[in-house]
Order: structure tokens, then C-alpha cells, then sequence
């Protein structure tokens, strides 16, 4: 189902979606980075591109070419994600946190190199919780109408099964849209290709097969343009 590439059903709308994976310095050479290629942010950018929206690209670290048609905003922190992500929000129709954010920061990050020092123990690093920008966005959108997306990946265990995990975030998280997908396995991150359950606030699940993060992409916009509200005019 869905319009699918080329047709202009996002015609109007200004969408912002996030990519790639937040780093929190230690020192100036030094970081807790979260691993992600950016390509399934990417990938939604493009789509959404080619299906007529205005796009804003929160890119985190990515190395990739810049999305042709999109408004590029670079980021590395959590902190310069959120503030990049809210900002976009207040115009936007739809957010999508496809980025891969950190749970945790250094309570306190060095303004020099951190020496190793003969004869001293190794430091420990303290962490604190960084801010949950999906919650956030989920909790101060303007409603009604604006789409909340969120993605994560799940590991599935003897308590619970992917999906029975994904049902419970999508609820702690408040949004309206989450794109889950296994990990292991060797799929997911640096790969081109992704399979993944959409999962809806409504109570509905859209699977997408194993294929192309393009057809996924778009798959999550046919979701997306069903609960969005036009604005007037
Ligand atoms: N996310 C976010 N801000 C955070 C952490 C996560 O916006 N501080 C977003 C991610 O971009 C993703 C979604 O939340 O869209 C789910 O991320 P995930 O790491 O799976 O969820 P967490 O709530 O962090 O739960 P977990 O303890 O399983 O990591
Ligand atoms: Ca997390």
C-alpha cells in the first residue's frame, strides 16, 4: 500500500528527522559515541525529499554525502540534538528520531587531554542520564496532528519477545509511530539493508521485509501521511 517514491503526498509539509549517532566528550580527544551509519535517517530524508516535503537533516556524526533537497543542521551531542530537534518541531509535521542517542554523558567533561599517570590507577568515569528528546518531542507536540517516530532496536529474551518490547516503549515513549527491528544477527547497523515492525499507537503493526532501508523508508511516510494533519491553506 502507500504512494510509494516519486508521488508528491508530502507536498506541504515540513518534516524533520534525525540521523547518525550522538557523541559526549571525555577530553577534547575523547568520546562516548554511539554507534550508527546514519544511512536509515538518510534514507527517510531522501524519501521524503522525492515525496515533496520540506526536509530538515539532524545529522550526528555522519559521514555520508548531504541529502540533496534537505536543510542540513550538524549536531554531535545529545544536548545540540535535542535543542536542533525541538527546534525543528515547532514547525514541523513530523518528527523522526532515527539517530542512535546516548543514554548516558560524563558528569564532567576535561577541558585537557587526560594523562595516564606512572603509578596511578585507571580513572573511573561517572555518568548522568542525558535527556529523552524522543519523550520530550512525544510530550510537547502540538496536537492535533503532529506525528511522533520514533525507531529502536530490540533484542528479544526468555521475558519478552521483540515486538512485546517494542509494544511497551512505544507506550512509555508516548509516540504515535515505532519502527522496531532486531539486532544481532548481523543486521542493522552498517548494513544498506533493514527489516523491521511498525508499530502504531492505534494498535496497528505494519510489517516490512528484509530489503533495501529506501523501501522502509517510505514505508514508514505511508504510514505517516494517514495520521498527519494538513495544515490549513
Ligand atoms: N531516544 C531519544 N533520546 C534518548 C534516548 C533515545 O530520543 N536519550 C530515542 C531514539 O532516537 C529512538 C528511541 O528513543 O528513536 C528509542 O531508543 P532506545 O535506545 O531504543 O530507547 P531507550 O528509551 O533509550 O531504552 P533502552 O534502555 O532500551 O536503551
Ligand atoms: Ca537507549
Amino acid at each position: 500500500s502507500g504512494a510509494g517514491p516519486g508521488s508528491p503526498d508530502l507536498a506541504g509539509l515540513h518534516v524533520a528527522v534525525s540521523a547518525g549517532g550522538t557523541r559526549e566528550y571525555l577530553d577534547p580527544v575523547r568520546f562516548i559515541g554511539n554507534r550508527s551509519s546514519g544511512r536509515q535517517g538518510y534514507a527517510l530524508a531522501r524519501a521524503a525529499v522525492s515525496r515533496g516535503a520540506r526536509v530538515t537533516l539532524v545529522a550526528a556524526n555522519v559521514t555520508l554525502a548531504d541529502v540533496a533537497g534537505a536543510d542540513m543542521v550538524r549536531v554531535e551531542s545529545v544536548a545540540e540534538l535535542r535543542e536542533a530537534m525541538l527546534k525543528s518541531a515547532s514547525t514541523a509535521d513530523a518528527v523522526v528520531m532515527a539517530a542512535a542517542v546516548s543514554d548516558f554523558r560524563p558528569r564532567a567533561t576535561q577541558g585537557t587531554k587526560i594523562k595516564k599517570t606512572a603509578g596511578t590507577d585507571a580513572p573511573s568515569i561517572e555518568l548522568e542520564r542525558t535527556e529523552d528528546i524522543l519523550a520530550e518531542l512525544s510530550q510537547t507536540r502540538r496536537k492535533p496532528g503532529q506525528v511522533v517516530v520514533g525507531f529502536a532496536a530490540e533484542t528479544g529474551d526468555s521475558t519478552g519477545s521483540v515486538l512485546d518490547y517494542g509494544r511497551s516503549k512505544l507506550a512509555a515513549k508516548g509516540c504515535d509511530l515505532l519502527v522496531v527491528n532486531e539486532v544481532g544477527r548481523d543486521r542493522g547497523f552498517e548494513s544498506e539493508e533493514n527489516e523491521a515492525v511498525i508499530l502504531g499507537s492505534d494498535g496497528s503493526s505494519t510489517e516490512v521485509p528484509y530489503g533495501p532501508k529506501s523501501v522502509l523508508a517510505h514505508a514508514v511516510w505511508d504510514r505517516v501521511v494517514t495520521l498527519v494533519e494538513r495544515p490549513a491553506g
